[in-house]
């Protein structure tokens, strides 16, 4: 069994379900906005369903993401003898570039959720929507960059 390619599959699945709830959670903010006033019912269920969402989707998969992606890291420094000089490619830049801004963006979004929750609409309905594809262009930089590998050694 090759398990840098385990590693990899495993680390993709856990980009999809990343990807996935922070593709869902701004939508839910959005609708969370137009029709819920702060107090009423349907703001304490769009309150449980945000916090669900960040609980049990995204915060897992953005944290196992992550340890795959860097265990990948390490693997191919040590165990392909690729040395750090990996880091050094332009496309490993790109990539780390689109990861690290993916990750402000679900900061963000947990904050937001925070504001919602106290009652506090902290951006519109419009924002929320126009904002929705963020992640899904910063996915198709990420993926891209992994499979072209521009400029590498
Ligand atoms: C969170 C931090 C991340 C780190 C440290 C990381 C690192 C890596 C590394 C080192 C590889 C192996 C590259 C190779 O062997 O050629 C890899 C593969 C891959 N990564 Fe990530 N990654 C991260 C997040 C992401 C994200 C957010 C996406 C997509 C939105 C993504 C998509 C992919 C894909 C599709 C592959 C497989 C590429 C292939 O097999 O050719 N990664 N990642």
């Amino acid at each position: 069994m090759n398990w840098f390619d385990l590693v990899r599959g495993l680390h993709i699945i856990a980009v999809i379900a990343w990807m996935a709830g922070m593709m869902y959670l701004p939508r839910l903010y959005a609708y969370h906005t137009e029709t819920a006033p702060p107090g009423s019912e349907f703001d304490a269920h769009f309150q449980v369903w945000e916090a669900k969402l960040l609980r049990i989707i995204i915060n897992p998969s953005m944290a196992i993401t992550w340890i795959l992606g860097v265990t990948l890291i390490l693997l191919h420094v040590y165990w392909m003898k690729q040395g750090w000089a990996f880091l050094a490619q332009p496309w490993m830049h790109v990539k780390l570039t689109a990861v690290i801004i993916l990750s402000g963006w679900h900061g963000f979004l947990a904050g937001a959720r925070k504001k919602l929750a106290r009652g506090e609409r902290p951006r519109s309905s419009k924002f929320w929507r126009a904002t929705n594809e963020i992640p899904f262009l910063l996915a198709i930089v990420a993926v891209l960059a992994v499979t072209l590998e521009f400029g590498s050694r």
